[in-house]
């Protein structure tokens, strides 16, 4: 969507991996004075979102919907001046149907009051949920309404589709949104992330600055996934230019799933100017290849190996090759080492890192002569 917003993928916080429908307003506070303090904010992470629950049960005798009364008491003017008090943006959650996946008021029907409600708060971000769609609904309809409204305040507002990749949202949604989903809902399992990860290979040619594909928020820090998943999980997300919202418990956050989230590296490739989504490149049985290109002629590479636990190797060797990069063979080219943050020496015609189990390798991979030698990027 063609709205200024989103020009790089949205960094930020939602609540729902972490809290489910558990949220109050003390709740989102220390949220935000976490984002401040574990440097999260420092790393690029903007946008903290109150997913569903926020609401009443019911909306107010003038159709209003409302903050609830008993964990929000304060309302969501003064939510929204807190999170702005601390140099962040305020992110709120709605449904295209009528209500919400938990039961609360949905705003069909309703797009243009709420959309009103919402900048008048001053919010920054809406994600925009799919259930209790009526059958006789279009999916286009529903979603192009509330682009309308947000549009119609005229208040810039980060439009997040969150349609579960129903109706294939990759071929109408860069109009109306800055992301929509392509998948179902993640939970903190392998299998649900290689599901939510399946479903997005092959979309890249759909993404561009404003307006992103989004395989869902990252569960990077919460119990089911080991550490070597978690940063599969971060890695790749960003490669393929998802938007990257944390999920987890910050008040209990530990040191590696920090280090994870704010690998600065790790964040440029997906914060890169150009601005061109990656995407799986190389397959061999369980060990893949993802890459992108990068403003400065450079690619952005992740080695997977999805081997599962248990096999006899436990680490594989994975190689990348120039030529599916884009690149001629007899190019010299630097390879860095982007969690490490550290250059692993110059390179012809290929690379190869070896992998751990369910665990990536992630490098920036930059030739050392004139760019007339790259041929164009084509994933
Ligand atoms: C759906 C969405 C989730 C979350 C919940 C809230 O399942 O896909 O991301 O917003 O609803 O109920």
């Amino acid at each position: 969507l063609d709205n200024g917003l989103a020009r790089t993928p949205a960094l930020g916080y939602n609540t729902w991996n972490a809290y489910g429908g558990d949220i109050s307003e003390e709740l989102i506070r220390a949220t935000a004075d976490l984002m401040v303090s574990t440097g999260l904010k420092k790393a690029g992470y903007h946008y903290l979102v109150i997913d569903d629950a926020w609401s009443n049960l019911q909306r107010n005798d003038q159709g209003r919907i409302e903050a609830n009364s008993d964990r929000f008491p304060s309302g969501m003017k003064a939510m929204a001046d807190y999170i702005h008090s601390k140099g962040l943006k305020f992110g709120m959650y709605s449904d295209a149907g009528s209500h919400t996946c938990l039961g609360y008021p949905g705003s069909r029907y309703h797009e243009e009051d709420d959309a009103e409600c919402f900048a008048d708060w001053g919010v920054d971000f809406l994600k925009y949920d799919n259930c209790w769609a009526p059958a006789s609904d279009w999916v286009i309809d529903r979603y192009t309404a509330m682009h309308a409204a947000l549009n119609g305040t005229g208040r810039p507002i980060l439009y997040s589709m969150c349609d579960w990749g129903v109706g294939d949202p990759w071929l109408w949604a860069p109009k109306i949104a800055n992301s929509w989903r392509t998948t179902g809902d993640i939970s903190p399992s392998w299998e649900s992330m290689l599901r939510c990860l399946d479903n997005t290979i092959g979309l890249s040619e759909f993404a561009k600055p404003g307006a992103w594909n989004d395989p869902d928020m990252l569960e990077v820090g919460n119990p089911g996934l080991t550490e070597q998943e978690q940063r599969a999980n971060f890695a790749i997300w960003a490669i393929l230019k998802s938007p990257l919202m944390v999920g987890t418990d910050l008040r209990r956050l530990s040191k590696t799933a920090l280090e994870i989230l704010t690998a600065e590296e790790v964040i440029a490739v997906n914060q890169d100017k150009l601005g061109v989504a990656g995407d799986l490149i190389w397959k061999r049985g369980p060990t893949e290849v993802y890459a992108g290109p990068l403003e400065d002629g450079s690619r952005a590479v992740v080695l997977f190996n999805r081997h599962t636990s248990g096999t006899q190797y436990p680490l594989s060797n994975i190689t990348v090759q120039w030529q599916d990069l884009g690149f001629e063979n007899d190019v010299d080219a630097t390879v860095r080492d982007l969690f490490a943050r550290k250059d692993l020496g110059t390179f012809r015609g290929e690379w190869t890192g070896v992998v751990g189990l369910h665990d990536v390798r992630m490098v920036k991979i930059s030739p050392t002569e004139s760019s007339s030698r790259y041929k164009d990027w084509r994933p």
